[in-house]
């Protein structure tokens, strides 16, 4: 069965309790239930992590790659705007990573329109909330299957 990692970094365990208005209501344990009922009818197995330390991030990309995992979803939180340690974790494994982001960060702050880490993903979803995860799943496996995806 193909295994895909979903890293999940700095305040997302406070989803529910964080700016619902931006966030919404559902926690981080909801967002993994669904996402793994998703993964199970694509017949994928997720393992999914979460912290708010960059270099623990850094660790576990490097650990999925080791470990043979097909893919990353990434939401490196606010480290998407300015880790270039994060980025260069990125860029230095083999395996796809697509970042995702549950708010549209275009139509936020200034700061949050730049990502360090996008460039070297395959792909950026943000603004589509859990459903973007779902998204993410499906985009990697197609990558998987070794399907063109739009560039
Ligand atoms: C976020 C967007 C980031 O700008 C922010 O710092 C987050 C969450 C999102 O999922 O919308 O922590 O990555």
């Amino acid at each position: 069965m193909k295994k895909i990692y979903v890293l999940n970094g700095p305040n997302l365990n406070l989803l529910g309790k964080r700016e619902p208005h931006v966030y919404g209501q559902a926690s981080l344990q909801d967002l993994i239930q669904g996402l793994e009922k998703c993964a199970k009818e694509l017949g994928i197995v997720i393992s999914s992590y979460q912290s708010n330390h960059e270099g623990d991030i850094i660790d576990r990309l490097h650990e999925a790659n080791e470990k043979k995992y097909e893919g990353v979803i990434l939401n490196p939180g606010a480290f998407t705007h300015y880790s270039y340690a994060i980025r260069d974790a990125i860029a230095g494994i083999d395996i796809p990573v697509v970042e995702i982001h549950l708010s549209n960060v275009h139509a936020r702050e200034s700061f949050r329109r730049e990502s360090v880490t996008a460039p070297v993903s395959i792909g950026q979803i943000s603004g589509f909330g859990f459903y973007g995860y779902h998204m993410a799943l499906h985009a990697l496996l197609e990558r998987i299957k070794g399907e063109q995806i739009h560039e």
